[in-house]
């Protein structure tokens, strides 16, 4: 079939439809996901370790195979029409390789070459002034600190001028400087169009850069939404209080709060959103005095996407 033919016209960046895969161990790591992923977006994939998030992410780049189901990008069909489908795609993975002897020069310009683009050394040239990588052109990688490796993993992506961009949990590890270099430049990418897929453990990240969310648990999207509408839901913070004297039970002169006994009676957490503008420690203080409950110590806590993912499969049964 001629190559125009495969081309399925839509305005999606990646269309995802009954994926699913298990490894040769048996393990299935994804089930049935469909997803679409607009155009121009910046769509954040959130997930605990072991979710199926790189899984997901290689397979839509084409380096593993899926056991069932179908992923477009651009309108193209990975399977089908790898070589130009690969092309339209920058990956930056999670995990850092490098040809150690390699300068940082040749490595990103090699990039380019491999997708069949013309070198264009004005290109190269901008993409390591905007990841500050200009100074370190002609250092061999093994010199580089762990965090200028990371920068040539993105210049290596950016280096064949992508329309869809993956970055597999682009700042793990990486100091604040650089996590808000990395923020900047992909708010920059998306200017220009491109369409940015990115993995992370961090809310703050999802919540500074995401237009829309998915979280996948135990390789099933739970739930995808628009940023702002899953950031209420995630964003809640835990007040923990280690009691003077165990309780038996919560007292009903507190039963207006949202509270749960912990320890053997012994500490008291109280669970609230952050967005809301009033908290109502102050108002559970009080009422803890009024009690007479006393605390010895207490200590805060933001909910971890975990405890997020936990909460949201466990709604989802
Ligand atoms: N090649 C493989 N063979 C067998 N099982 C695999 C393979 N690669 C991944 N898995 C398993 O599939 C599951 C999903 O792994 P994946 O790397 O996609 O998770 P992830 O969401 O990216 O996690 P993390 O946040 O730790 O990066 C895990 O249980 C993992 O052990
Ligand atoms: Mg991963």
């Amino acid at each position: 079939m001629p190559a125009e033919r495969a081309r399925v016209p839509d305005d999606a960046a990646v269309v995802i439809r009954g994926l699913n895969k298990t490894y040769a161990s048996g393990f299935r790591a994804l089930h049935a996901v469909d997803l679409d992923i607009r155009r121009g977006e910046i769509f954040a994939l959130l997930g605990p370790n072991g979710a199926g998030k790189t899984t997901l992410i290689s397979i839509v780049c084409g380096i593993v195979h899926p056991t069932a189901g179908e992923v477009r990008v651009n309108g193209w069909d990975i399977r089908r029409d790898w070589r130009r489908t690969r092309a339209l795609i920058g990956l930056v993975p999670q995990e850092l390789t490098s040809d150690a002897f390699e300068t940082v020069w040749n490595t990103v310009s090699f990039s380019r070459g491999l997708f069949g683009k013309a070198p264009d050394p004005a290109h190269i040239e901008r993409v390591l002034r905007d990841l500050t990588l200009w100074d370190k052109r002609d250092s061999q990688m093994k010199a580089l600190s762990g965090g200028m490796k990371r920068r040539v993993l993105i210049a290596k992506a950016l280096a064949h001028e992508p329309e869809v961009l993956f970055l597999d949990e682009p700042t793990a590890g990486v100091d604040v400087e650089l996590r808000r270099e990395m923020w900047a430049l992909v708010h920059a990418l998306r200017h220009q169009g491109v369409t940015v897929i990115l993995t992370t453990h961090y809310i703050e990240e999802a919540e500074e850069m995401a237009d829309r969310v998915a979280v996948i648990n135990n390789g099933e999207i739970v739930v995808v939404d628009d940023k702002r509408a899953l950031m209420e839901q995630l964003g809640r913070k835990q007040l923990t209080l280690h009691l003077q004297t165990p309780l038996a039970h919560i007292p009903e002169a507190l039963s207006r709060h949202e509270l749960a006994l912990d320890d053997d009676g012994h500490t008291l957490v109280y669970t609230f959103a952050t967005r809301d503008e009033r908290t109502g420690v102050t108002t559970l203080l009080h009422d803890l005095a009024a009690a007479d409950i006393h605390f010895r110590d207490l200590d805060t806590r933001q909910s971890t996407l975990e405890d997020i993912f936990v909460d949201l499969v466990r709604d989802a049964r």
